[in-house]
């Protein structure tokens, strides 16, 4: 049994603000894939963007490693040349570590955020020949680009907020008044001011003025370079569903300031001192759960029944894949409702969201299609071992 188990890097990590979140979701994913069929290996990207290996990996405890962890891990890198079977290699770098070559099936990648969830690693995997689960290339650079979301979704139909892009400046971080008042126009507050690649509410302010609005910049430029500025909603209640097929729908429960980067992950305790070991790494218990939302929750038929229909378009659009979380906001007092984001790789791949649709698919089982999805885009994808026409070869093949 155990020669037919597929190899799969689980890589996490990275360079991304959402670092830390990935790194739960990916010891998720290492506990829930099925061990008769999946061999995880983890791959673990540090904030300055070196890549380890290594069975201390699959420990909570050892997060973030410290030099002497970091002694018990081995340094690899991808082969990204696509011939031969795809692998992890050693780093070229210590001359007293023993080179590695770790052959690879498929790769899982469980980033959130930039270089992880935005293209980037796809490219690689793309370049290795090494089939991976999730949005392919373009989908999820477009998906994690929020006003990039919006144009490719102009005229589908699809309810959408307006809103502007304001870059970072050249130097610094401040934007003149005037500065921002030649980019914006007129405008009517209040806003919300957003970074345009993150996710997780990182740098998410809400500003009432042009005097807020120039303060608010410079939190947002510290972490993107570009920043969203768009409508604030009223009345605000949210409805996020993950699409493969079609999940559960959740409403974060409403709190009268934003949802904040620690109030979505770590409330309740959900990712702290889980079970040392294996079982239950950072998995919110039900309860947990549903102090930060409803699910499933009593809503019109009509919302129903669009949310559904423009997360499928959505998805379709782009060909998408993987299970994205398309998130919703909803104007409570009118009914009013516009899609807000899509995140490619949302945390914890939205399994709870699986778990409660109907009919019901587990977290091993979603894995299981993501990783089958994945190996079938690869097969249709494939390149022919020479891809150079008869009619466009101008050099001889010897
Ligand atoms: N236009 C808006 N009006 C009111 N609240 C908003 C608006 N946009 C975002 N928010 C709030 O900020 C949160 C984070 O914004 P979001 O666009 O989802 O970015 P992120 O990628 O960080 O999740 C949302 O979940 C919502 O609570
Ligand atoms: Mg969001």
């Amino acid at each position: 049994m155990s020669q037919t188990k597929k190899k799969v890097a689980v890589l996490f990590g990275g360079r991304s603000p959402e670092h830390d979140v990935s790194i739960v979701t990916a010891l998720q994913v290492m506990e829930a894939l099925d061990p008769d069929l999946f061999d995880p290996i983890p791959v673990y990207v540090s904030t300055k963007g070196e890549w380890f290996t290594g069975d201390a990996l699959r420990e909570r405890g050892v997060y973030l490693p410290g030099p002497a962890e970091m002694e018990r891990l081995t340094p690899v890198t991808l082969k990204l040349g696509a011939g031969g079977a795809p692998a992890l290699e050693s780093a070229p770098s210590g001359m007293f570590r023993k080179a590695t070559r770790i052959e690879l099936d498929f790769a899982f990648p469980s980033f959130h955020g930039v270089q992880g969830e935005d293209g980037c690693i796809q490219g690689a995997f793309e370049m290795a020949g090494l089939p991976y689960s999730g949005m392919r290339v373009m989908s999820a650079s477009v998906f994690m680009d929020k006003l990039a979301t919006k144009q490719i979704l102009n005229d589908a139909g699809i309810p959408m907020l307006p809103s502007l892009s304001l870059p970072r400046p050249a130097k610094g971080l401040m934007l003149l008044p005037e500065e921002i008042t030649a980019l914006v126009g007129e405008i009517a507050f209040p806003c919300i001011l957003k970074p345009q690649h993150l996710g997780s509410s990182i740098g998410v302010a809400r500003v009432a003025n042009m005097a807020e609005l120039t303060e608010s910049l410079p939190g947002v430029f510290r972490f993107d370079t570009h920043a969203v500025l768009e409508p604030l909603v009223p009345n605000l209640v949210e409805y996020n569903v993950a699409v493969a097929r079609i999940s559960a729908i959740e409403r974060p429960k409403p709190s009268a300031e934003l949802l904040d980067f620690k109030a979505k992950y770590l409330s309740g305790g959900g990712t702290k001192g889980g079970a040392k070991g294996t079982k239950e790494v950072g998995r919110p218990s039900e309860g947990m759960l549903s102090l930060t939302r409803d699910i499933n929750p009593a809503i019109p038929a009509e919302m129903d029944a669009n949310i559904r229909a423009w997360a499928v378009k959505t998805f379709d659009r782009l060909g998408g894949a993987g299970s994205p979380r398309i998130d919703f906001l909803c104007n409570s007092a009118t009914n009013e409702i516009w899609l807000n984001e899509v995140n490619p790789a949302p945390g914890s791949f939205a399994y709870f969201l699986w778990e409660a649709a109907s009919p019901p698919v587990s977290f091993p089982a979603l894995l299981e299609h993501m990783i089958a999805e994945g190996e079938e885009n690869a097969r249709r994808n494939r390149l022919p071992t020479d891809p150079t026409p008869n009619d466009a070869r101008l050099f001889k093949r010897k």
